[in-house]
């Protein structure tokens, strides 16, 4: 079975973004040392945008081959003029309004999203499925997540979008890795258990 990870940037306290999702005051923390981590050990995590910017686009991928993302999250590469967000993956986004894909790598899942990831986790391949958010989205694929992959910065926001949109349930993960960076930002990685 692929695994389905859950690779998100989060606050202190455990918000992905300020009340209406916005991240970008998690950016500054991506600096030198934590882009060299990136590049290292989840190139495939990197907008198309933003490795060509870096000038690393020609890394290949080493976890994951495939990425979802709610169309909300989508949206913000739209906004952007950027149709296929995550170029060098298979790209699949997750919405009931969207009726027509906005580009031919991009496939909109409009019915049954978890029957379409237990598909995808099905198939056979050494890579994995990248959830990239947003907090709704993690929240319909909550029982179908392996992995979590936190990346904490340190910041507090008091209130902002959980990581996940769903109901109270206390659920287990075992904790496998951990590492620190210089300006604080902290990457823990847990599997689920089943
Ligand atoms: N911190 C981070 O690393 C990180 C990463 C990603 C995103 N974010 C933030 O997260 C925010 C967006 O999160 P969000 O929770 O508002 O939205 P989201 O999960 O990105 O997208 C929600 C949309 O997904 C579609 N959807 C949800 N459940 C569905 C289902 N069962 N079947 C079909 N479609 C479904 C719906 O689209 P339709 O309305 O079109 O039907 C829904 O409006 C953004 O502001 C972004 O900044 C943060």
């Amino acid at each position: 079975m692929r695994k389905l990870t859950y690779f998100i940037a989060c606050s202190i306290d455990g918000f992905i973004g300020d009340p209406s999702g916005d991240a970008t005051s998690m950016y500054r923390f991506v600096d030198e040392e934590f882009l060299e981590f990136l590049k290292t050990d989840h190139p495939e995590t990197v907008s198309t945008p933003g490795r060509r910017a870096l000038g690393f686009d020609d890394l290949p991928n080493r976890r994951f081959d495939t990425v979802i993302q709610g169309r909300s999250s989508y949206d913000l590469a739209l906004k952007e003029g950027v149709t296929s967000p995550y170029a060098h993956l298979r790209q699949y986004v997750a919405s009931r309004t969207l009726t027509e894909s906005p580009d031919p790598q991009v496939e909109i899942v409009a019915d049954d999203v978890v029957g379409k990831v237990r598909e995808l986790k099905a198939e056979d391949g050494e890579l994995g499925i990248y959830l990239c958010g947003g907090s709704q989205l993690a929240g319909v694929l909550f029982d179908e997540i392996d992995e979590l992959v936190i990346k904490t910065y340190p910041v507090v926001y008091g209130s902002g979008m959980p990581m996940f949109g769903s109901d109270f349930a206390v659920t287990e993960f075992v904790h496998e890795e951990v590492r620190a960076f210089g300006n604080g930002a902290v990457v823990r990685t847990y599997s689920r258990k089943r």
